[in-house]
């Protein structure tokens, strides 16, 4: 299976920026784009923007959420997966920690929007992770797994990604030990492979930059990388992608 390589821009970016990475992009995205796929998760406001700027499906669209509701209807402020796959969004982040904490983010609100996102056609990437406190209680396996448990509750066709996530590694330069990361992932495809019975693609994201992630990706079942800061950078996250071995 090919590497996936998601930016997450979180809540940053302009119209200027796009034009100039993608422009960026289109040139230097040539030598190992074989092996790995690029999914740009920026802002929902500037997918279709990117989607006129791609060029040879080097990379793909991502979305960094979806709304609860479906299709279409009177829900202000609200974009609908049916929207996201009508710019040719393939992938959607879900249960990001950062929505979980400031948007409050149940894992009821989650299936509704694994749900959505999967009727569409397009693959979720399921976020999970622990905080600090909770690694130091070593309740982390128990954590994660209490978060993979909405998973039973949805019929998971098609290619579905899970995306492990410490909290204390988000944007605070804090990588976890290769052994905590091989750990972690080693547990959660367990877990996927006794209870959900298919085969999901499991990512590392948390810190990832230039100097870590040739290792990062080396890990055993590592199914790619979901980069946030260092995404911002064209260059280093052309370099990320060039880690990819
Ligand atoms: P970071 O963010 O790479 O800036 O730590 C990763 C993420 O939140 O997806």
């Amino acid at each position: 299976m090919s590497k996936i390589i998601i930016a997450n821009w979180k809540m940053n970016g302009s119209i200027q920026k796009i034009n100039t990475d993608l422009m960026y992009y289109n040139q230097h995205l040539t030598s190992n784009i074989q092996k790995c796929s690029v999914v740009l998760a920026i802002p929902q406001l500037y997918l279709s923007h990117a989607a006129s700027l791609c060029k040879n499906d080097m990379y793909v669209l991502g979305s960094q959420d979806v709304s609860i509701f479906e299709n279409y209807g009177a829900y202000t402020g609200e974009i609908s997966a049916q929207m996201l796959k009508d710019v040719n969004v393939r992938y959607v982040i879900v249960g990001h920690s950062e929505r979980r904490l400031f948007l409050n983010e149940t894992q009821n609100t989650l299936i509704k929007k694994i749900n959505n996102i999967l009727d569409m056609g397009m693959i979720p990437v399921y976020c999970v992770g622990e905080n600090l406190s909770t690694r130091e209680k070593k309740e982390h396996m128990n954590f994660v797994s209490d978060q993979l448990d909405i998973l039973k509750s949805i019929n998971l066709k098609g290619e579905c990604v899970i995306a492990y996530e410490p909290i204390w590694a988000i944007g605070t330069g804090i990588v976890p030990h290769e052994d905590e990361v091989s750990e972690m992932i080693n547990f959660i495809s367990a877990y996927t492979k006794e209870h959900l019975n298919v085969k999901m693609q499991l990512l590392y994201g948390g810190s990832v930059n230039i100097n870590n992630a040739k290792n990062i990706l080396a890990i055993d079942n590592i199914g790619g990388v979901l980069v946030g800061g260092s995404s911002l950078n064209p260059e280093e996250f052309i370099n990320i992608i060039n880690a990819v071995g």
